[in-house]
């Protein structure tokens, strides 16, 4: 493989922005949306509560929630994908009311994802909520600003917060909120549109409510996760690769560790070239909310490290179940130990040979099909819904590069 591949728009924004155009009656125009499943969902959620969705290019959209007059999200679409409990917050801040079943998404945290800090927050703003064991109702005439401090750090938690905020009475601060740049363009975008948000990318964001807010315009920052799950491959692979249309500096922590293990590479301000090793070192990685290493790319992180001369420690900080993937990876040749559901030890290098298997969630899937890419034989990869969540044509981009995948079914 070797060539160059484009980034696309990242799904952790986009899933916000689409929600956020509810919080205004004007139009909202965003462009560079990827054409993944999650983001297909969350248009579909939105045309079903009443939106007008004007498609304005093949990646952009004009959304305006004028007449919407429903507050109750699609139980179907809603079980599909995290992302959707993002609509929550802007239904609950500008209609006063809205009905929801819990979210649902890859299966990654201990049973369902929680979403006790997002009602505990919504109350703290004045919101009542009751719950029939099948839906929650969450009802305010009007939010009020309040002190919030998130116990556990969480990025849609932040992001629901500073929606739900900017249309409360008064003052709002949070405390101990995450930092991820998604949180920083969603912050940039609403005040561009008129709220009052300072502090976005740090742990304190203070927010003066607003009563109303204009529309605007939202171009979707480039996927980090995308680029740094590009630049593994690369790395794994030995292939020469240039990732454009990207933003090197959002994925500085792999960065670091690449110049340590041993993998040359070049940036500029907008791509990133990545010179293939033939060997390089084991690295112990521990998962961290934004700067630190990000979870969504530990699963292929794995999967570079069997690559790699020596012992490797993945220490996932974040969730409780992702590191399913460790067993196919032991079964593809991988010399793998599971220390305890947090911690495995990967020892390299070692040749992968193709396996049927399936993905057990998104970024474990991406990870798996990285795995497959530098395997002797054919793999076949089950549930691949879960990567097109995530990622756009994900097997005519890698195949452009000299990759054989094919979709069957
Ligand atoms: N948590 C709670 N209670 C809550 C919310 C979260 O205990 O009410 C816990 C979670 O169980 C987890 C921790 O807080 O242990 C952090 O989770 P966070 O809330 O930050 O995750 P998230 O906001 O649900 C987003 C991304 C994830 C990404 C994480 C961490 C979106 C839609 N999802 O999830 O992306 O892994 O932040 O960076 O933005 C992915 O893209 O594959 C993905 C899972």
């Amino acid at each position: 493989m070797a060539g160059e591949i484009e980034v696309k728009g990242a799904k952790n924004s986009a899933t916000k922005i689409l929600p956020a155009s509810l919080l205004t009656e004007e139009t909202v125009s965003i462009s560079n949306l990827p054409d993944i499943e999650d983001v297909n969902r969350s248009i579909e959620i939105l045309a079903g509560l009443g939106a007008k969705i004007t498609k304005t290019g093949p990646d952009s959209r004009d959304i305006e929630t004028k007449n919407i007059n429903k507050f109750e999200l699609n139980p179907e679409l809603a079980k599909k994908f995290r992302a959707s409990v993002m609509f929550v917050a802007p239904l609950l801040a500008r209609f006063g009311q809205v009905k929801f079943p819990h979210p649902g998404g890859c299966v990654i945290g201990m049973g369902e994802r929680p979403i006790d800090l997002f009602l505990e927050g919504f109350s703290a703003l004045g919101a009542e909520i009751k719950t029939d064991g099948r839906f929650y109702h969450l009802k305010a005439k009007q939010l009020k600003g309040a002190e919030y401090f998130f116990t556990t750090i969480s990025v849609t938690g932040t992001e629901a917060m500073i929606m739900a905020a900017s249309l409360a009475k008064g003052k709002t601060i949070l405390k101990n909120c995450a930092m991820e740049p998604e949180i920083s363009a969603l912050s940039r975008y609403l005040n561009s549109c008129g709220a009052k948000i300072t502090g976005a990318g740090s742990p304190t964001i203070t927010i003066e409510g607003v009563n109303k807010l204009s529309g605007g315009k939202f171009t979707v920052m480039p996927d980090r996760i995308e680029t740094g799950t590009f630049a593994i491959l690369a790395a794994a692979a030995r292939a020469p690769l240039t990732i454009t249309k990207c933003d090197p500096t959002q994925i500085e922590s792999l960065l670091a560790i690449f110049r340590k293990i041993g993998i040359a590479y070049e940036t500029g301000p907008d791509w990133l070239k990545i010179k293939p090793a033939k060997n390089f070192k084991g690295y112990n990685i521990k998962t961290h909310e934004y700067p630190g290493f990000p979870t969504d790319l530990q699963a292929s992180f794995t999967v570079l490290m069997t690559q790699a001369g020596g012992t490797s420690m993945i220490h996932e900080t974040i969730y409780d179940r992702r590191l399913l993937y460790a067993d196919m990876l032991s079964q593809m040749g991988a010399n793998i130990i599971m220390c305890d559901p947090h911690r495995l030890v990967v020892t390299g290098p070692t040749r992968l040979y193709g396996k049927k298997l399936t993905s057990p969630d998104l970024r474990a899937g991406i990870a798996m099909i990285i795995a497959a890419l530098i395997a002797g034989g054919e793999t076949e990869i089950d549930n691949i819904y879960q990567v097109d969540r995530g990622y756009e044509d994900i097997c005519g981009r890698l195949n452009k590069l000299g990759a054989e995948i094919r979709r069957v079914n």
